[in-house]
């Protein structure tokens, strides 16, 4: 039986689950796109990757006691998450400075940050999606103060845990993205997904870049730095 397409995004398509109205299916795609899709290109395998690597990170974080919308695996491209309305932000957590913050704020490569700052952003592609202070984004979504602080703790957490798990296959977490949901109880769950697309992966012993960095940057070859990421996941966890 062909599956209902809710929603196509750059990276994945949404399609409602057969078998369960409150869980969707989410199909990893082979598209890449950097700076707000102005450069796009496709890779055979980026699907795969990214949802292997995904599945087993929020497995790992479910380890560590941070759920997430991740119920399983479901074949080499796709996964069944728990069904969310996703909140229009993107809460970025930085351990590192590189990026967007270096360009925008004139802060030096490379300065550590500590403890990490979180950044809100209105994800909205039209906008590009801009940067937002708290109030802007309790304005423009439909959260509460308090669900916003819980989320902006949550992302924390998710950043310990992340440093940990990464450190533990010799990669240094520089900074990443999270997005979050509200289930059907109203419950704000992680959501999205956590991959070297949405995080900045640095070898910590040479420094190599392990992440859509390579892509955006030219300077490498993407697939060949997501399977790194999952081999060394894979012998690990
Ligand atoms: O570009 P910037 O430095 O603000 O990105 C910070 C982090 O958020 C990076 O890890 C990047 O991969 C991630 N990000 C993302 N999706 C976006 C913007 C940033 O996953 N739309």
């Amino acid at each position: 039986m062909e599956l209902e397409l809710l929603y196509e995004g750059k990276a994945k398509k949404v399609y409602q689950s057969d078998t369960d109205e409150n869980h969707l299916i989410l199909s990893y795609k082979n598209d890449a796109t950097a700076f707000n899709g102005e450069k796009k290109a496709q890779f055979t395998g980026k699907g795969r990757l990214n949802n292997e690597i995904s599945s087993l990170l929020f497995q790992a974080l479910d380890n560590k006691g941070i759920p997430s919308h991740f119920i399983e695996r479901l074949d080499s491209t796709t996964q069944i998450v728990q069904k969310t309305d996703i909140i229009p932000l993107e809460v970025v957590i930085r351990n590192i400075a590189t990026g967007s913050i270096t360009k925008r704020l004139g802060i030096e490569e490379k300065t550590p940050f500590e403890p990490a700052l979180a950044e809100l952003f209105y994800k909205d592609d039209r906008l590009g999606d801009p940067l937002i202070n708290d109030e802007h984004a309790l304005y423009l979504t439909d959260i509460k103060a308090e669900e916003l602080a819980g989320i902006k703790e949550k992302a924390r957490k998710v950043n310990t845990a992340l440093t940990e798990i990464f450190a533990a296959i010799g990669v240094r977490l520089v900074d990443f993205k999270l997005e979050f949901g509200r289930n059907k109880e109203g419950n704000i769950l992680l959501s999205d997904e956590v991959s070297p697309d949405t995080c900045r992966l640095w070898d910590i012993e040479t420094n190599e870049k392990l992440d859509k960095d390579v892509f955006r940057q030219g300077t490498g070859d993407l697939i060949t730095v997501y399977e790194e990421i999952l081999n060394r996941l894979e012998a690990q966890l």
